[in-house]
């Protein structure tokens, strides 16, 4: 198959036009999001939705995520609670995703099974408007194959899926560069699944109530995803939190070493500079160089940054198998 790579930047209207008709057709096609690129089909058709999993390579145990054009399309797919509802007015369109009860006719592909299903309104105007065309909401996993880091730049996306799917829109870099807050509500109270750009605090105070401080195990699986191994650069991830750390991790060698950190600590390394918006692209850029070893200085700023920590700790996980 060859991709064909649309730049929405220079012809908004063809990037609509085109990929909306390939989705009406039942193709893959990636989208670019505020958060990270998509991997998009139509959610009314159960084997442009099998073209999801199999260009991926993931399991078929972890739902994706259901995109909508408007607000009031939740309604066509999800029970929507007075609280849901609230959320959705305080934060759609944007990295909020919402896991709702789903309505029967929700293919069971899209949902893995589950009862539930994920909802989030992206916030860019031209995925909405493809989304729109397209006649039905979309569902998107990151466009990354499975276990490498979600891709921020339609190159990232041509990088892992070249040849596998109909399509890439650039819509140019991602602006939060990481994936959207995932939250579930059980009785009334509201549970993350997955820290994201939308923060805990931003939500209590939204709906002026605690948010549940630790995911539970049985939320654990009901998230699927936290189940795998994300966010895997080949290199090994070490995490410090002082430069007198970050100087020991140094002098023990272990091959190419990569120092990204928010500011240059003048250490004699290679350094890339460390923020949410940039993350996965160093991930991947360290990958290309070989590099055997990443520190990352974790200071205050970042050690307060919920999502950012939580991608860098994932990224930092013992490697379990080869991905
Ligand atoms: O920002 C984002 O959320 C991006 C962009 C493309 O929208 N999408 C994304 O999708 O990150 P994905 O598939 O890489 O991550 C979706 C996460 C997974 O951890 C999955 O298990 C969880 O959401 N999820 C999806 N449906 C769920 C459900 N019904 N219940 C619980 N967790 C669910
Ligand atoms: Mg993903």
């Amino acid at each position: 198959m060859t991709t064909i790579l649309i730049d929405a930047r220079v012809d908004e209207a063809r990037a609509v036009d085109a990929a909306s008709t390939l989705l009406r057709e039942g193709k893959v096609v990636a989208i670019p999001t505020e958060t990270v690129y998509g991997l998009a089909a139509i959610i009314t058709n159960d084997d442009a939705i099998r073209g999801i999993f199999t260009a991926k390579g993931r399991p078929a145990d972890n739902p994706l995520i259901v995109h909508v054009a408007n607000v009031a399309d939740v309604a066509s797919i999800a029970v929507v609670s007075p609280l849901a509802q609230r959320l959705m007015d305080a934060f759609f369109p944007g990295a909020l995703t919402l896991v709702l009860p789903k309505l029967s006719h929700v293919s069971d592909l899209v949902t893995a099974g589950l009862d539930t299903v994920a909802v989030r309104m992206p916030d860019l105007a031209v995925t909405r408007a493809i989304i729109a065309r397209a006649g039905a909401p979309v569902a998107a996993p990151s466009a990354n194959l499975s276990g490498r880091p979600s891709p921020t730049t339609a190159q990232h996306v041509l990088d892992d899926l070249n040849g596998k799917i109909a399509a890439v829109i650039d819509a140019g870099p991602c602006r939060e560069g990481l994936e959207s807050t995932v939250v579930r509500i059980v009785d009334e109270q509201v549970h993350i699944l997955r820290p994201g750009s939308v923060s805990r605090n931003d939500i209590e105070r939204c709906i002026n109530t605690p948010v549940a401080t630790t995911v539970q195990d049985e939320e654990l699986h009901r998230s699927p995803g936290t189940r795998y191994r994300h966010y895997a650069p080949h290199a090994n991830v070490v995490l410090v939190d002082s430069i007198d750390e970050a100087i020991r991790e140094r002098d023990a060698g272990e091959g190419p070493t990569l120092l990204l950190a928010p500011n240059d600590l003048a250490l004699d390394l290679p350094w890339r500079p460390l923020s949410a918006a940039s993350l996965y692209a160093e991930l991947r850029l360290a990958d290309s160089l070989h590099v055997k070893k990443i520190i990352v200085h974790c200071d205050e700023q970042v050690r307060t940054n919920e999502a950012l920590m939580n991608r860098l700790r994932k990224a930092a996980e013992p490697r379990t198998d080869d991905r």
